[in-house]
């Protein structure tokens, strides 16, 4: 049984390096769907298994799919592509679900399975298919597939009920080769939209407004460009765990490879808790201070504080001097990692969307089940200031956000290793 071991107490001190964003990487693979010649990403997080996973899916599809070097990912999509997701990736993860937007534009044809991924919350996909047939497109769900054509689609207004990324993100790949324009209202103002606008006018779109509520897409007739050269920017919830971690710890660690402004809620939230952060042009150090202070945190669509990073935060909200509460917005049952928490000696009640944390002084090592991706990491930072030895099972996981976790604590000074027997 494959999993990690963790001997609490260490100090983290030193330097670590952040990988490439998965949530955008994720989405650039599938918009390579939509090209008409090859694209190479750079900076690609190679050893994240969600990553293998999308490999599989466009391969699926008909895209060819090469590692041009370790961290960069030669995507060439010329050739017919077929329209049917393989099932048992699509299961394994919910990202899958984007290729259905560049499908629409490329072949006018999407067939999926439900999605699967990590269980925390219900998830719908209403969203994505309310905007596809807003945009003209035939929508069935039968069988357990999610079935959506249109040939040619037509600009829409779209208003959607909630900031969905994932929406979002499909509506506005699906807008690109349709008719007229598109406008996205309430849209997703995450960075990894960005990325994904400034990736796609590379490919010959015209998108305008994302990081701002409304997007504004432009159908043109087709795609023009030369072969594609695009680094990814760097994982913004990578970079958060590791902040939070020397927070944490009482460390002092130097996170390289940060965009600053895309971690601003976590600075400032740990700077709340008494931690010392500066802001380098591409780092950042944190400098934990003793024994955090208690903070509320408030989880909301970016620039809120993000629900990614909502269980990395509890633990560290765990040893704190007093009382917090932490309400997630975004998902509404993220928090079945509490329980893998009390185990350690957490204090942590759940009420609806609210975690009330009253610290302890300290935690202790056990075994614990990670639950899903972020619940993991949030069990890993509790190991690693846990007294005594923690074991987690469910790597796999955490395997799917976090690139080689255990070498980059190891880096800066953690007790962890990995055990498979
Ligand atoms: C993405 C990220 C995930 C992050 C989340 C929120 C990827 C691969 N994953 O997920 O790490 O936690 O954004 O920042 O990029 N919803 C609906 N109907 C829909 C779509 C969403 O009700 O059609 C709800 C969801 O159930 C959830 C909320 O909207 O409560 C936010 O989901 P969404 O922003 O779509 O997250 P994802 O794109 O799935």
């Amino acid at each position: 049984m494959e999993r990690l071991v963790i001997r609490g107490g260490r100090r983290l001190a030193g330097t670590v390096r952040t990988s490439g964003a998965k949530n955008a990487v994720l989405k650039l693979m599938a918009a390579s769907i939509l090209a008409n010649e090859p694209c190479l990403i750079r900076n690609v997080p190679r050893k994240i298994s969600d990553v293998e996973v999308m490999i599989g899916v466009l391969r699926g599809l008909g895209v060819k799919v090469d590692w041009e070097d370790p961290t960069s990912l030669r995507l060439d999509p010329r050739g017919e592509l077929g329209f049917h997701a393989p099932d048992e990736l699509v299961r394994e993860m919910r990202a899958s679900i984007q290729v259905i937007g560049p499908l629409l534009g490329r072949v006018g044809h999407a067939r999926v399975y439900q999605p699967g991924g990590c269980v925390i919350g219900q998830r719908p996909i209403d969203l994505h298919l309310k905007g596809f047939a807003a945009q003209g497109a035939e929508v069935r769900e039968e069988h357990g597939y999610i079935e959506v054509i249109g040939e040619k689609l037509q600009g829409a207004e779209i208003h959607l009920d909630f900031p969905s990324v994932g929406a979002t993100e499909n509506i506005m790949a699906a807008a690109i080769l349709a008719e007229g324009t598109t406008i996205i209202r309430n849209a997703a103002k995450e960075p990894e939209i960005i990325e994904e606008q400034n990736f796609y006018n590379r490919l010959g779109a015209r998108i305008r407004g994302a990081g701002t509520d409304t997007i504004r897409i432009d159908g043109v007739e087709s795609l023009n460009h030369r072969e594609i050269d695009y680094s990814v920017i760097p994982d913004r919830i990578e970079v958060g765990t590791f902040m939070i971690a020397a927070a944490l710890t009482g460390g002092d660690v130097t996170v390289q490879d940060v965009i600053p402004e895309h971690v601003e809620a976590i600075s400032a939230k740990l700077r709340e808790i008494g931690a010392e952060v500066t802001r380098g042009e591409d780092s950042l150090r944190v400098l934990g201070r003793g024994r955090p202070k208690a903070v509320d945190v408030t989880v909301l669509p970016y620039p809120g504080f993000p629900t990614d990073l909502q269980s990395p935060m509890a633990a560290l909200l765990s040893v704190a001097d007093g009382t917090s509460i932490i309400t997630d917005h975004v998902f509404e049952a993220r928090f079945r990692y509490v329980d893998e928490l009390l185990r350690m000696g957490a204090n942590i009640r759940v009420e609806g969307r609210s975690a009330i944390v009253k610290g302890v002084p300290r935690l202790s090592g056990a075994e614990v089940v990670a639950p899903d991706l972020r619940g993991g990491a949030a069990l890993v930072l509790a190991g690693l200031v846990a007294e005594g030895e923690t074991t987690i099972y469910g790597t796999k996981h955490i395997d799917r956000g976090y690139e080689e976790i255990e070498r980059k604590f190891q880096g800066i000074g953690a007790e962890i290793e990995r055990v498979i027997d």
